[in-house]
């Protein structure tokens, strides 16, 4: 079986075909990512990595945590996601590259956070590409995987059932972030949210 998250293109074809209306879809979610953004416990002066930013929808929390001083950067690896974010004026809030997360045009330990907005399950190679995010961050530096709502709404929302395999149950998530340089800190899974918080390895 091939997995869209397999293939870039097919991930491009799959939120190209989303990315005008993918804001007026989700209206509501801004306060949501604020509260995840301040689960980062950025400082002004910060900088930050929104990794698969699709439509910049956590640019101005991210920003607003890191001040003018900060350095935000938006990576998203479909154009058209992109060029959402410009229409909505976001990307006056931080800088964005036409990049691919797993394989990042940033020096290591560059960033003091990562914050992966419906990211994960988009991964090819999870562990692998979790590596790199930690690559770019400095020791004790922090990664926040975060969904505006919860797993079980989540499949729901998709039709389909919750399995033991998902990629971020806690007990799979956590190996998979010991693999990749992180240690898993905190983990909430609920109807409102999804947020699981490591911390880079020294
Ligand atoms: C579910 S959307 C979430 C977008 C945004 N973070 C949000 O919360 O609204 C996933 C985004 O990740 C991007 N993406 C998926 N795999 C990626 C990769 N390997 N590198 C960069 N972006 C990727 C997609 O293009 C898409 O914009």
């Amino acid at each position: 079986m091939v997995r869209m998250s397999d293939d870039p293109t097919r991930v491009q074809e799959f939120f190209s075909a989303r990315a005008a209306d993918w804001d007026a879809r989700f209206p509501d979610d801004g306060p949501a990512y604020a509260a995840a953004v301040s689960a980062l416990g950025l400082r002004p002066g910060g900088r930050v990595l929104d990794a698969g930013c699709g439509t910049g929808r956590a640019l101005p929390a991210l920003r607003a945590a890191v001040g003018p001083a900060g350095s935000v950067l938006g990576a998203d690896l479909t154009p058209a996601m992109l060029a959402a974010t410009v229409r909505a004026g976001r990307d006056g809030d931080g800088q964005l590259l036409l990049a691919d997360v797993s394989r990042l045009p940033l020096r290591a330990g560059v960033l003091d956070a990562v914050f992966g907005a419906g990211l994960i399950s988009h991964l090819p190679h999870p562990e692998e590409n979790l590596r790199e995010l930690a690559r770019v961050v400095r020791p004790d530096g922090i990664l926040a995987l975060f969904h505006p709502i919860g797993r079980a709404a989540l499949a729901a929302r998709h039709g389909r059932q919750l399995t033991p395999d998902d990629l971020r149950s806690e007990p799979r998530l956590r190996p998979l972030l010991a693999g990749s340089g992180w240690r898993l800190t905190s983990y909430v899974d609920e109807d409102t949210r999804f947020l699981a918080l490591a911390v880079r390895e020294r």
